[in-house]
């Protein structure tokens, strides 16, 4: 008898416009065929992602650390919607709040992330969102991408699960490559990463009697 375990249970943790929560939401069935996405929660209260997961039906909440006063109040909430949904793999996308080292040590080896660059380049503390391009530009790099992660306790500092280079153009503006950087890396990679894990973890799971 084929034990088929359940589908593996994804958060995806987001904090402004959720293109890569978007593409996570529309791989599902495609790319993405044994893990759900049963929960999202934005850092940020007014965040689009949590447009995008109203719209898909997804369970969905802010939880702001300002309005919570602390780091820990701010976890604390976290792990326990996490742990409300019986979460098994936490996916940051487009998080911008720091997690602490207790946190990820607590869900060492579930969480990962994806990152504008290809670590081990124009990546660690700083390094997010349009800064990430405008130091590649300054680099004057020929070749960035994307990189998908595990997050430990050193920002950016995780075993590297996947990597796709992308071209940078003579004319290219930190905005300009950080859209292609999306199209053609974030949104591809995040996708594959989620189903690379869920179909191990399944294989580790499923059991023939
Ligand atoms: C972008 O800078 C992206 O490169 C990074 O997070 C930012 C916003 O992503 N991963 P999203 O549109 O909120 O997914």
């Amino acid at each position: 008898m084929l034990n088929r375990p359940e589908k593996l249970r994804v958060a995806v943790l987001v904090s402004g416009g959720g293109t890569n929560l978007q593409a996570i939401l529309d791989a599902r069935g495609t790319v993405i065929q044994h893990a759900e996405v049963v929960l999202v929660v934005s850092s940020q209260p007014g965040a689009y992602a949590l447009e995008r997961a109203k719209k898909a039906n997804i369970p969905a909440l802010a939880i702001s650390k300002k309005e919570l006063g602390s780091q820990a109040a701010f976890e604390a909430a976290l792990t326990q919607a996490l742990e409300d949904a019986q979460v098994e793999l936490i996916v940051l996308a487009g998080f911008l709040t720091i997690l602490s080292t207790d946190f990820t040590r607590r869900f060492a080896g579930k969480i990962i992330n994806i990152h504008p660059a290809l670590i081990p380049s124009f990546c660690g503390k700083g390094f997010y969102g349009l800064r990430v391009h405008e130091a590649a530009l300054e680099r004057g790099v020929k070749v960035t991408g994307a990189t998908v992660h595990y997050v430990n306790e050193i920002p950016d500092g995780g075993e590297i699960i996947l990597q796709k280079a992308v071209s940078v153009l003579p004319d290219d503006t930190p905005q300009t490559l950080q859209r292609r950087v999306m199209e053609q890396a974030e949104w591809i990679l995040l996708p594959q990463a989620i189903e690379q894990i869920a179909e191990s973890s399944q294989a580790a799971e499923t059991n023939i009697k």
